[in-house]
């Protein structure tokens, strides 16, 4: 084995199957050794893993960044360095910036931007210009820059037709659109859940068909076309059900799940406070148990946080007026584990937050253009890239929203305690994160 530089030592390695207590070597970004008792040469750092989970670098699908155009509510810098804190070591920029990122030159400009930062950060492309709905955005010149997701997020695609031509295109190019779900008709004029607690509440609802309307919409799109539809955000039991058939047809359907939609309820909106917007919004509990099962039986692919961070007077408003989202990244891991690791063996938790996300993104092989990513998602085995995340599964994480790393505050999980604790991430070898302290 080559000397070593780092060497994380008394953890145990996730591995896809099943883990093992093992201590890791790396050198040069790469994993050089895995045995039982690493001696570290003189001059190596160590990282303490004792009692700690050593599993692939996270990477997620679904996170608002808002760079370029409301740096006051987050930069790419913040926001991957929230992203590291997290335990992520890649993340997908949602294309719902100001502008959109519609066109090579705003997407190579993310792309600069993420370049350095404590997480690799990947872009989505948005499906239409503007995302106004109206005229596809130019899908090929983005794919020329190593876009492989596309969506409108923050909005669906409305126009039938058009998502059809979308999917044509992407079909083509090899890439994947991933579809906010929600008709805009169905949902007009909603800021929660349609159902009992927007009746008792006065607050006007957002029925589930609304999301179920296009979920069923681009079942029948992916089935036409013959090309990859991944869904963003699910949270109604009905959306989960239709996937569930779509993919025992053998549609090329994925699927990803919020954090926020595996434990809260609308019952959370009760206080009229506007953390708890978001959208989609919170659901009842019967929503909550099935998007929880989907995750469990394999019909959602991913968990992905929908990180959206809005600038603190932006949220102090009056609840329908304030903009929907929440911030994900750095409570991500904990919520996951305190809801799945019960149902679900850690290597399964560990997939739903690494390999299957980077699969959909296309991030799981190393992208040598500028802006280009590394391997992401593991294995963590000999010769891979050192992208990791180091997780205390007996530990806790108290959620400050001052402490975050993000600008914004807008957590509705202040004050809380979550199970577990991500101590370290390592990206391409470098510690980013060390005693859950980010070096930079
Ligand atoms: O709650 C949300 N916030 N849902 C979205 O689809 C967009 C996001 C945002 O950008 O704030």
């Amino acid at each position: 084995m080559p000397d070593a530089t780092l060497v994380i030592r008394g953890g145990t390695v996730i591995g896809p199957e099943r883990s093992a207590r093992l201590d890791v070597a790396v050198r040069d970004g790469a994993v050089v050794g895995l045995a039982e008792a690493i001696d570290p040469p003189r001059g190596a750092a160590v990282l303490d893993a004792t009692g700690c989970l050593v599993g692939p670098g996270l990477v997620d699908l679904h996170a608002h960044l808002r760079q370029p155009g409301r740096e006051e509510a987050e930069t790419i810098e913040t926001g991957a360095r929230a992203a590291a804190l997290g335990g992520y070591t890649a993340i997908v920029a949602m294309p719902n910036t100001e502008p959109a990122i519609d066109s090579a030159g705003v997407a190579g400009e993310v792309l600069a931007l993420g370049a350095g930062c404590t997480a690799e950060v990947a872009v989505a492309g948005a499906i239409t210009v503007g995302r106004a709905g109206t005229a596809l955005a130019p899908l090929g010149e983005l794919a020329a820059l190593g876009v492989t997701l596309f969506t409108d997020d923050g909005a669906g695609v409305q126009d039938g037709a058009l998502m059809r031509r979308a999917l044509d295109y992407a079909k083509g190019l090899g890439v994947t659109l991933a579809q906010h779900c929600e008709d805009a008709c169905l949902a007009a004029g909603g800021a929660m859940h349609e159902g009992s607690w927007s009746s008792r509440l006065g607050i006007p609802g957002t029925p589930a068909a609304a999301e179920e309307a296009m979920v069923a919409r681009d079942i029948t799109l992916a089935r036409l076309t013959g090309a990859p539809v991944h869904f963003l955000h699910l949270s109604t039991a009905g959306s989960v059900e239709l996937v569930r058939r779509a993919k025992a047809e053998g549609l090329a359907v994925t699927a990803e799940a919020a954090p926020h939609h595996m434990l809260l309820t609308h019952a959370a909106v009760a206080g009229y406070d506007p953390v708890f917007r978001v959208n989609p919004p919170l659901r009842t509990d019967e929503d909550v148990a099935a998007v929880v099962a989907g995750l469990c039986d394999g019909t959602i692919d991913a968990v992905a946080t929908d990180h959206a961070p809005h600038a603190p007077e932006s949220k102090e408003v009056p609840f329908d007026q304030a903009p929907p989202g929440m911030l994900g990244l750095q409570t991500a891991l904990p919520i996951a584990w305190e809801v799945l690791s019960p149902h679900l063996a850690p290597e399964r938790v560990f997939a739903l937050m690494s390999a299957q996300p980077a699969a959909i993104a296309r991030l799981t092989a190393t992208d040598p253009r500028v802006g280009g990513h590394s391997a992401q998602g593991g294995p963590v085995e000999l010769g891979a890239v050192a992208n990791l995340c180091v997780f205390d599964p007996a530990a806790t994480t108290v959620v400050d929203p001052m402490q975050l790393a993000s600008r914004s505050r807008n957590t509705p999980y202040a004050g809380r305690t979550l199970a577990g604790a991500v101590r370290h991430t390592v990206l391409r070898g470098e510690p980013v994160v060390i005693d859950a302290v980010a070096q930079r």
